[in-house]
């Protein structure tokens, strides 16, 4: 482990509940969570795939520095932001989709709601509106004032990744095996580029071959999706249902119809493979999972000092 990690990693606390609590905004914003739900409502009608886009801002935020909205700031002439890193530049997106919900809250309730805990918001009801589970999130966060992009570089996976690695990088954050599963089971709404599947398709690790994990039916709908000389930022369908989130893409990792080398790798290895069977055989088991999962993603908080932004993409002014 770099020593980057090491020290970032110390200034990552595992909240307790007393800290984040789910009636938080009782006193200052009652109407927070209605308010982030209709503006999901209405992202979900007009582009179905923003509300998936949005549920991921959850990951790429919480594992850099804990739940901060950190990936949610510009860059500015000086401090390059997270939106340039490895894992984020051309990909993460939806941005606007929170711009609306801050709107929204500032008219109500000024400078109360944090950014931070609008994502956590906002995810959860990205799963819900989608057809997965409802659930109560703890909140009270803050916001960074500053972005994390070498962190960010360093801590978030590639889609290259295999499942040793990540269990190892989960258990860093106190998520386990079945943590791990469960949360990658979020790739059951969405969809990913060319780009992130070009070398397993033609040279997974570096053979000139492409992934054996592939079942060869979908490795031609890949081809013709992805030919050679493809515009990498052509995007293709993560589960075969990608606008429902359900446990179908455990059913296409069963049948060697993961998307990513990350989803599949889960099927390959065997620690990971009986919770990718289990949520591939029983709906509600991986429901459970992947809401517990989301909670202690959720409760990854920084440790630094913080403020509630008036704008997302930008720290207040001093
Ligand atoms: C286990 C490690 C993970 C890896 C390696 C990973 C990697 C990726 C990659 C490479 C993409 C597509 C990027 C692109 O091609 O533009 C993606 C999309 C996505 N990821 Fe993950 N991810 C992981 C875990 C998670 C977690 C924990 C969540 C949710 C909390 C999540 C939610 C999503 C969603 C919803 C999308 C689709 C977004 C869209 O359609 O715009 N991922 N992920």
């Amino acid at each position: 482990m770099s020593s980057l990690f090491l020290l970032f990693l110390l200034h990552i606390t595992i909240a307790t509940a007393a800290q984040l609590r789910p009636d938080h905004y009782l006193p200052t914003c009652p109407n927070a969570e209605s308010i982030v739900r209709n503006v999901m409502k209405k992202a979900l009608i007009r582009e179905p795939r923003s509300v998936a886009s949005v549920m991921r801002l959850q990951f790429n935020d919480c594992f850099v520095n804990g739940c901060d909205a950190s990936v949610l700031l510009d860059d500015t002439p000086t401090v390059p932001g997270e939106k340039q890193a490895l894992a984020s530049i051309n990909s993460l997106r939806s941005f606007e989709v929170i711009d609306e919900i801050k709107e929204a809250l500032e008219k109500v309730c000024p400078g109360r709601v944090s950014c931070a805990d609008i994502v956590i918001m906002a995810a959860r009801d990205a799963v819900a509106l989608t057809g997965g589970p409802d659930w109560k999130v703890r909140l009270g966060r803050l916001d960074s004032l500053s972005p994390w992009l070498e962190e960010s570089n360093e801590i978030m996976p590639s889609p290259r990744s295999n499942a040793s690695y990540l269990i190892d990088l989960f258990k860093k954050f106190n998520l386990s095996v079945e943590d791990l599963v469960a949360l990658s089971g979020t790739h059951s709404i969405g969809q990913a580029r060319c780009f992130s599947i070009m070398f397993r398709l033609y040279n997974q690790s570096g053979t000139g071959r492409p992934d054996p994990a592939i079942e060869p039916k979908y490795r031609e709908k890949l081809n013709k999706l992805c030919p050679t000389n493809v515009d990498q930022n052509v995007t293709g369908d993560l589960d075969a249902t990608p606008r429902v989130f359900d446990n179908q893409y455990f059913k296409d990792l069963v049948a060697g119809r993961g998307f990513l080398n990350s989803d599949q790798t889960l099927h390959t290895f065997t620690q990971t493979r009986s919770f990718v069977k289990l949520f591939s055989k029983d709906q509600s088991v991986f429901f459970k999972a992947v809401v517990n999962g989301m909670l202690k993603l959720g409760d990854l908080q920084s440790n630094q000092r913080g403020e509630i932004r008036r704008n997302c993409r930008v720290v207040n002014k001093r």
